[in-house]
């Protein structure tokens, strides 16, 4: 018997408010997504701002709970077994590289940042083997432990923050990372180190990330996957480099063109596209609809995922010949 993945979604919906008046509003919907155990990758999950990607990222965190649909970590239901409120699960399962100024406390140094989740998670027993723990996780990130542990955050350098986060995901040994990158971190002299980072964790430690970003260019460039969301469902999934190179949905094809150069290193064009009528439309449509050139009278009936040849999977009845359907619509 195959191992079970390390994380896989199957139908997830999200939706918040909503009323006897109302219709609840759709942040996500019918999401699947499965990261197998023992082969580490980087899920880049791409889209413009209100698609659902912090949400995505929230409900495998186990902060936000699915209406509909299962999440399951080595192959339990995180909900039904109630292992989403267990310290294994907080463990195995980290955020990091959100924007390293609000993560920081800054009344307390750098060394209370590390040995506070050690005492939590009872990792380690003596002070001695704390400062070890320490000290090996900042020299695995680059840092030297002598000049970081007794600063405050605000003597450390951008780049040093985003390090410190790192190491102290790397003291807990998770095996799923979700690192949700603000639009204000897209800053050229981190992006490298972004990167680095990133690669590391996967190639060097064995650990699978769920990258959020605005970013196609690192997305592409160390990511195996990539997911693009736009208001809510994955409108189309494959390798990263096939679907930036030659994009099949309509919406990743307009995000393109909408770049004023033809240059793939061009971060996400979110400016250059003009935004949907997010959350107004009817759901039972396909959700590109109302900015889709290439409309027909099928489209009014929300699209199945077509898979092609490439493990690419487009919701978009342009795909629809000859093609298998991954469900009924
Ligand atoms: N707690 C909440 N209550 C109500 N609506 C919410 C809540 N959280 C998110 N939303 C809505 O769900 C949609 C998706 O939000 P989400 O934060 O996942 O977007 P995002 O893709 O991460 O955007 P950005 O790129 O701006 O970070 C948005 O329209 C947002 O307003
Ligand atoms: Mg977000």
């Amino acid at each position: 018997m195959s191992a079970p993945d390390l994380l896989n979604l199957e139908g997830v919906t999200v939706t918040f408010g909503g009323g006897i008046h109302k219709a609840p509003f759709v942040a996500l919907e019918d999401l699947s997504l499965s990261i197998p155990t023992g082969a580490p990758e980087i899920i880049a999950v791409a889209g413009e701002s209100g698609s659902g990607k912090t949400t995505l990222g929230r409900v495998i965190l186990g902060l936000t709970k699915p209406v509909r649909g299962r999440v399951a970590f080595d192959g339990a239901d995180i909900w039904a077994t109630g292992a989403v409120h267990s310290r294994g699960y907080l463990r195995s399962v980290q955020a990091v590289f959100q924007d390293p100024f609000s993560v920081f406390n800054p009344f307390y140094p750098v060394e209370h940042l590390l040995r506070a989740p050690l005492k939590m998670f009872g990792i380690a027993r003596g002070r001695a083997e704390q400062d070890e723990r320490i000290t090996t996780a900042l020299r695995q990130v680059g840092l030297k432990p002598e000049q970081v542990v007794g600063r405050y955050p605000h003597q450390l350098s951008g780049g040093q923050r985003q390090r410190i986060v790192v190491a102290r995901a790397l003291m807990l040994r998770p095996r799923l990372i979700v690192a949700d990158e603000p639009v204000s971190m897209i800053d050229a002299s981190l992006r490298a180190n972004v990167l680095e980072n990133l690669r590391a964790l996967r190639d060097e430690h064995g650990i699978s990330i769920l990258y959020i970003t605005h970013d196609l260019a690192t997305a592409r460039q160390v990511s195996n996957r990539l997911y693009v969301l736009y208001r809510g469902r994955a409108v189309e999934i494959g390798a990263a480099g096939d679907v930036i190179g030659a994009p099949k949905h309509p919406y990743t094809q307009l995000l393109m063109s909408s770049i004023p150069r033809p240059d793939p290193d061009a971060p996400w064009p979110a400016e250059h596209v003009r935004k949907g009528e997010i959350g107004t439309s009817d759901r039972a449509a396909c959700v590109f609809l109302d900015r889709c050139p290439h409309r027909m009278p099928i489209c009014a009936k929300q699209p199945p995922d077509f898979m092609l040849g490439d493990g690419r999977a487009v919701s978009c009845y342009l795909y629809s010949d000859g093609r298998s359907e991954t469900a009924a619509a």
